[in-house]
């Protein structure tokens, strides 16, 4: 049974839909050349995995885990990786694959750790992006969505570890 405290924002067929149209984006704007999709652990797992089979080119998977010291619905502002990369990425097109952008503080982060791995080019492809919550000026070339500041969780987010295997992007709130 659902759990009365969530209301779906984006159902699984739309999600899926909107991921296999950024697939065959991105395989148009990168005909040639190394493509690493970078996962950041652990939301953005199921956008990463549905996006590659999206892709009608050979991509190289990669993940790197994070902690932003934060629990709940926000986090604190500082990040570490806890997880590297396990390939080089030299000369390589780089893809950020995020869940959700918010604040922005992750990915401005992320940006400044890869870009001194030399990589060919660097972008971010995000799923969800919240633009009123931003502090940190961030581009984000392929987003999925624009949503309004509410918190959601399923398609890989979550909160405080849980929901994240809903099919469905759901909004968080008190029943
Ligand atoms: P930022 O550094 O504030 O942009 O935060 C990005 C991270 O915060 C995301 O990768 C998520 O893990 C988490 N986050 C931000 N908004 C939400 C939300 O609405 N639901 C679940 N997690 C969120
Ligand atoms: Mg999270």
């Amino acid at each position: 049974m659902r759990d009365p405290s969530l209301r779906v924002l984006i159902p699984a067929e739309k999600i899926q839909a909107r991921i296999r149209e950024m697939g065959e984006e991105i395989s148009r704007d990168y005909p040639e050349g190394n493509l690493h999709l970078i996962c950041i652990l652990k939301g953005g797992c199921f956008f990463l995995s549905d996006l590659a089979r999206a892709m009608h080119r050979d991509v190289f998977i990669d993940f790197m885990g994070i902690s932003s010291y934060g629990k709940g619905k926000s986090s604190s502002g500082e990040v570490k990786v806890t997880k590297d990369l396990d390939i080089s990425l030299e000369n390589a097109h780089v893809l950020l694959v995020e869940d959700i952008v918010d604040s922005g503080i992750t990915l401005t982060y992320l940006l400044h750790v890869l870009e001194q791995r030399k990589p060919r080019s660097l972008r971010i492809a995000a799923l969800l992006d919240k633009p009123e919550r931003r502090q940190r000026p961030v581009q984000v070339a392929y987003v999925g969505f624009q949503i309004p500041d509410e918190f959601v969780v399923g398609y890989g987010l979550d909160f405080d570890e849980k929901y994240r295997n809903l099919d469905d992007i759901c909004v968080l709130g008190g029943p």
